[in-house]
């Protein structure tokens, strides 16, 4: 068959697309849902997903929290702890592999214990962020175990740039010497930059009364 151009005319001289010739169907078995019989799957991570699945209507919605306990089990999204999940969530490892891969937050491969994720956006790139990502990538070194250092889109907290996320929690405004305090105590397994910590700064229309300590926050 030749292959035709734009106006649906054959034209022998056009390059022939190979999914005409040899199909568009792989030759390999479709991927299985693992039986959960399979899979070994920790109780705890089974009960887990299991309460995530029940809090929407359809189960796949739960991918994405689902993923992260994963992710909070392993310290990635490891590939036998995807088959553990989808097992639970009666869908096929590529399935969830594939929301994993589409999302920075979520590690296919294994990172640093501490994850540390430094805005480079606009409000925090004019406020220094690219430097203060290369004091954190600095004062890390390639303790690649215990540290992941990465820049980041904007984070949300424009209003604190330049900023970091320090696992999981909100830093900010940084200077670039701060890093290697961070980095020093995290090491310690210290409180970090408590001072800079959004959880502890004040919320809008917060005044508490002279002499009374704010509640919550932890940082
Ligand atoms: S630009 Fe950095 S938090 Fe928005």
């Amino acid at each position: 068959m030749s292959p035709v151009d734009g106006a649906g005319v054959s034209n022998p001289d056009l390059p022939v697309d190979r999914a005409v010739t040899e199909g568009r169907v792989p030759q390999a078995d479709p991927e299985q849902i693992p039986q959960l019989s399979e899979v070994d799957c920790p109780p705890e991570l089974q009960a887990r997903i299991e309460e995530l699945m029940g809090r929407y209507p359809d189960r796949r919605s739960a991918s994405i929290p689902a993923l992260w306990a994963v992710q909070e089990r392993y310290g990635y999204c490891a590939p036998e702890g995807i088959r553990q999940a989808a097992a639970v969530m009666r869908v096929t490892p590529a399935y969830l592999e594939s929301v994993a891969s589409f999302y920075d937050l979520l590690h296919t491969k294994p990172v640093g214990r501490h994850r540390i994720e430094v805005c480079t956006n606009i409000s925090c790139w004019m406020r220094g962020g690219d430097q203060l990502l290369d004091a954190f990538r600095a004062a890390a070194g390639d303790d690649s175990e215990e540290f992941f250092v990465t820049g980041f889109e904007c984070l949300g907290a424009c209003d604190i740039a330049p900023m970091a996320s320090i696992d999981q929690r909100y830093y900010g405004p940084l200077e670039a010497a701060e890093a290697g305090v961070a980095i020093e105590q995290l090491r310690a397994g210290a409180e970090v930059l408590p001072e800079k910590a959004l959880a502890k700064r004040p919320l809008a229309g917060d005044t508490p009364s002279p002499g009374a300590a704010r509640g919550g926050g932890a940082g």
